[in-house]
């Protein structure tokens, strides 16, 4: 058994596929050797791309109301315990200021899905911190929308948006997200990527009812959609949704699973998550050694940072927040990395004129 999971590894050395099969047995097996391997080939194929570089992106998590109810996030419509808020443009902007003053050079405006922000007002948000910070990157983080809409903030001077697939099992998908399909998301995908964004998509490790034949069809998605960013974390709890007695996905399997994703899509841009600093206090320096190059610190001000939890115990002091740069970048230095304050585009994109 070890011996031909050995052999996927080579093949994988030889930038061969893996299988379904092999992937499935690779994230099954709860071995050191084979965890330890697959850490390694991912180190060297993120090197191999992108060196000893980090990146950083400024994260402005601008609203936290939300019509959707997915059944494992904090700030679901229907969690009556969450404390609203929105920031206004001035507001966001001030953000920006800060982290642009701090060396930031990409700005990842996350809300939850808030009708109140319309593409207009959008629009002015985005053409206000591009005239403002016209050498920083925006990237938008606000959920599925029409085609218009995207094309609007995409002319407004967006250049990347982030949308995770959750997860690529179409009944597991529509089972935790209430009213919403697998299809749907992967049609705003395609539709963002044939626009000219930079696209993010991903998923979490460990959601209830996730099993690694799912995961293995996780990372074959990938493969096939060759997403500019890949964001991995692991499912955690909230106490205030239906999820709340599940327990948090595993640490060394989300650790494997962002090795993996490296080794299937070898010029991805893959954050560290807060999840994943939030289940363990190594886990982002873990995630980097497993071929993560990007890191997220929160620019949202201090104010509105404890209310934006998606899940219990989230970070939102200290080391991820965007002002701590010094400890940031010891952070990096110790997992062997550099810190790189510039806009830290995917290697192979232009922005369409
Ligand atoms: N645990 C882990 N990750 C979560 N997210 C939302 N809720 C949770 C949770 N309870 C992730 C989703 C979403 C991203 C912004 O945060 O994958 O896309």
């Amino acid at each position: 058994m070890k011996e031909k999971l050995k052999d996927g590894l080579l093949g994988m050395e030889r930038e061969e596929m893996p299988g379904k099969e092999t992937l499935k047995a690779l994230i099954s097996v709860k071995d050191e050797e084979i965890s330890g391997a697959l850490m390694a080939m991912a180190d060297e194929k993120r090197r191999k791309h992108y060196g000893k570089k980090v990146y950083l992106r400024g994260l402005i998590e601008f609203s936290n109301f939300c019509i959707r109810n997915c059944k494992y996030c904090g700030i679901r419509g229907k969690n009556t315990n969450a404390d609203r808020y929105r920031l206004s443009k001035d507001e966001i902007i001030e953000c920006c200021k800060r982290g642009y003053e701090a060396g930031y050079r990409t700005f990842v405006l996350q809300s939850g899905e808030d009708r109140y922000y319309d593409d207009q007002i959008m629009v002015v948000i985005i053409e206000a911190i591009k005239t403002n910070f016209p050498d920083a990157a925006v990237t938008l983080s606000i959920g599925e929308k029409s085609e218009e809409s995207y094309r609007a903030y995409y002319e407004a001077g967006a250049d990347r948006y982030l949308l995770r697939h959750e997860t690529a099992s179409p009944e597991l998908y529509d089972e935790v997200h209430e009213g919403m399909h697998l299809e749907s998301r992967l049609e705003c995908l395609d539709r963002l990527k044939k626009i000219g964004y930079q696209i993010g998509a991903g998923f979490m490790v460990g959601l209830p009812g996730q099993t690694d034949d799912d995961l293995a069809e996780d990372l074959l998605l990938l493969t096939k959609m060759q997403p500019h960013m890949i964001g991995i974390g692991p499912f955690i709890p909230h106490s205030d949704t239906p999820f709340r007695h599940f327990t948090k996905g595993d640490l060394d399997k989300t650790v494997k699973m962002l090795a993996l994703a490296r080794l299937m899509v070898p010029k991805a841009l893959i954050p560290a998550t807060t999840a994943l600093g939030t289940a363990d206090s190594h886990g982002r320096e873990l995630g980097l050694m497993a071929g993560a190059n990007v890191l997220m610190p929160n620019l949202s001000p201090t104010e509105v940072r404890g209310k934006y939890v998606l899940y219990d115990n989230k970070l939102c002091t200290g080391e991820e927040s965007a002002s701590e740069k010094e400890s940031i970048r010891k952070r990096i230095e110790s997992a062997g990395y550099e810190l790189d304050m510039s806009r830290g585009d995917h290697i192979e994109w232009r922005k369409k004129q």
